[in-house]
């Protein structure tokens, strides 16, 4: 049941019969104008046709015609009589019959809740996770494994055909790396007994003695720019000093603009200079550094030995790939978060000659300077597929996996769940997919922002490197059990949650509030990881959430009731509401599809968090007004365990998509 959607139709029939000369498009465009209310005094929902109608019918008055549709729409069984406000908004309020009945219908729609399928299903493929294996997954997966799982769900709730695929980075330079160091410093015994973190320190050895070559390399550079900027920038200060008027904020712009540069560049140089101590600080790592001055290079000839076959290498990825996977998917078990496909960069490795191939002969890419690209109009560097000594490229390889999604799939759409940072990339192969025929799907770059620490800069460790993703688990878990299983929370259990209970309610929990934090944030925008927030019981909270649907268990087990009784004994009495707060939980619980559609409108799982939050606001108000198991009547009993029930399902279902 989506209430937007029947109040438009309703509002459809009325434009018709009021007989304005205008379109049926404008027709449909018009009646959709229906928004929830601004002010909850005045109704549910609002249409806010009349002032854009009055303005395209010119001397016309909005009010008159919000005055007319007033009058000629048929709201019989879904509202009462509409109220005209203002400059010509018709404020709508659902009436209680109505509600009442749409909580009985809920209450007997046990799988879908009244969500109704999809008219024309799409399919969908979704692109997320996808991180690059063999270096520890760290914080920044978070956000595309939980935003592209919950687009998942939702979707396929909605009655989309969704196809997921988990575009793992396996076939990249991390790899070159790892094989690297596997030669260079490794222990094949230690590898065999314990791959895993063995084959993580390696991968961190080898990042550690590149980023030390890549600073000391940089250093002299940097501070000679320091110093450049630096003396533009005192003699941009000096300018805008001497400068008057509009003349002068402009140079104070110019002048400020450089401050900003210095900082930046003296932040590079603290970063590059923090690379160099940190091997520096050892003399075993920096005889080892010394000995591996072309480290980068070598790193580069490992990864292409392996794309073109080697034996040794490529049977070592074979051998460590499965180690590298174990290790992700013990992170998507503790997340509950699965994939139809991981088909990884490798599996469209023997494809990009082809592609290559194909878009020459086409005349869609063409040399230059040795390499293969592909020129856009409104780009200034094209997209290089092929490097001069034929190596293949991300993109190629996104080329490739277009081409046979668009083969094997023949999606409407596809949703390429990855950080803003990668903007440009999907720009530039969104052109490109038009410019060679490949568009005739929607290609969505669902991009979100970045997730900082308390003081506002991308979250780290003590150590530099990215917080590993495992770790933040841990903590999180950690967190959660300090806030649930507190002593004198504990003292209240009878019978005492056990050691294992207490480990198994910690982990959902803690699991949980890391989930609804993330997906609670508009995805867009950078947010701050704070796990003490994230645990708490009130407030925008998976704790919260959980709360509620736990309060709804446990009065059904006061009063002694299934479910299935409720559904019985709703037969028996039916619904009706006596308290205000009984309405406003019922209209909630009837809003979930309209959340879902939400979701899916603008790719922002942030409604479904919302919803649920607005949902479990409405049941503390309810909880706290309307006693259950002492209510009046046993009639007044029923509504009540209906509205239970409802929303222990509705929640319960809404946390699953999340
Ligand atoms: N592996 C990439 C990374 O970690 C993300 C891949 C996203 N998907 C894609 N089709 N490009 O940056």
């Amino acid at each position: 049941m989506h209430l937007p959607s029947l109040l438009k139709a309703r509002f459809a029939d009325a434009l018709k019969a009021a007989d304005y000369s205008i379109t049926e498009e404008q027709i449909d465009t018009f009646a959709g104008l229906i928004r929830g209310a601004g002010n909850p005094k005045f109704g549910d929902y609002q249409s806010n046709c009349a002032m854009p109608l009055g303005k395209l019918l010119e001397g016309v008055n909005s009010r008159e015609v919000a005055t007319r549709l007033a009058e000629l729409v048929d709201l019989t069984g879904l509202c009462e009589t509409p109220e005209v406000a203002g400059g010509g908004f018709i404020n709508l309020k659902l009436s209680d019959k109505f509600l009442e009945e749409s909580v009985a219908a809920l209450l007997k729609d046990e799988e879908r809740l009244l969500v109704d399928v999809v008219e024309e299903a799409k399919t969908i493929v979704i692109d997320y996770s996808s991180p690059n294996v063999a270096k520890p997954m760290h914080v920044g997966h978070i956000r595309t494994t939980v935003i592209g799982h919950c687009l998942a769900k939702t979707l396929r709730f909605l009655g989309h055909r969704v196809i997921t695929d988990n575009h793992l980075g396996d076939w990249g330079t991390q790899f070159g790396m790892i094989i690297y160091g596997y030669k260079h410093f490794g222990d094949p015994e230690a590898v065999r007994a314990n791959p895993v973190p063995e084959l993580a320190t390696l991968y961190r050895f080898v990042h550690k003695l590149m980023g030390y070559h890549e600073a000391v390399g940089n250093r002299e550079t940097l501070e000679a720019e320091i110093g450049r900027l630096t003396e533009l920038h005192a003699a941009a200060s000096r300018e805008a000093e001497a400068a008057e008027g509009k003349d002068a904020k402009k140079k104070r712009k110019a002048a400020d603009s450089l401050a900003k540069k210095v900082k930046a560049t003296e932040d590079q140089l603290k970063g590059a200079r923090e690379k160099i101590a940190a091997v520096e600080a050892d003399t075993e790592t920096l005889a080892k550094a010394n000995a591996h001055p072309d480290i980068a290079t070598s790193v580069l000839t490992e990864t292409a030995k392996l794309h073109a076959g080697d034996e040794e290498n490529l049977s070592l990825w074979r051998e460590f790939l499965p180690f590298c996977k174990d290790e992700i998917n013990r992170v998507y078990s503790r997340l509950k978060v699965s994939f139809d496909h991981t088909f990884g960069e490798s599996f469209y490795h023997s494809m990009l000659s082809g592609v290559v191939e194909d878009l020459q002969e086409r005349g869609m890419a063409t040399e230059s300077d040795g390499a293969i690209c592909i020129f856009l109009d409104d780009f200034d560097a094209p997209m290089i597929i092929r490097k001069r000594d034929g190596a293949f490229l991300y993109a190629t390889t996104d080329l490739a996996t277009l081409r046979y999604r668009k083969n094997n799939f023949d999606p409407d759409e596809i949703l390429y769940v990855v950080d803003t940072r990668q903007g440009e990339h999907f720009k530039k192969l969104f052109a490109v997919a038009e410019k060679i025929g490949l568009a005739d799907m929607k290609l969505v770059h669902v991009n979100f922002g970045t997730v900082l620490d308390k003081d506002g800069r991308p979250i780290k460790t003590r150590s530099g490197t990215l917080i590993g993703l495992e770790g933040l688990l841990n903590d999180a878990v950690a967190a959660a059990h300090a806030v649930v299983c507190n002593p004198d929370r504990l003292k209240t259990f009878e019978p005492p949650m056990d050691e294992e209970e207490q480990r198994l309610v910690s982990e959902t929990v803690g699991i949980a509030a890391i989930k609804f934090a993330d997906l609670g944030h508009d995805r867009q925008s950078d947010y701050r990881f704070d796990l003490s927030k994230m645990v708490a019981l009130q407030g925008k909270t998976a704790t919260y959430a959980q709360y509620c649907f736990a309060r709804c268990k446990s009065i059904l087990r006061k009063n002694d009731v299934t479910e299935e009784d409720v559904v019985s004994r709703v037969e028996r009495d039916g619904i009706r509401f006596t308290q205000p707060e009984e309405r406003k939980l019922a209209l909630s619980l009837i809003q979930f599809e309209e959340a879902l559609r939400e979701v899916y409108s603008d790719y922002g799982p942030n409604h479904l968090v919302d919803y649920v939050y607005r949902t479990a606001e409405d049941f503390s108000r309810f909880n706290n007004e309307c006693h259950v198991l002492k209510a009046e009547t046993e009639a007044i009993r029923t509504t009540r365990l209906a509205l239970v029930v409802s929303t222990l399902r509705v929640v319960r279902h809404a946390l699953d998509l999340l």
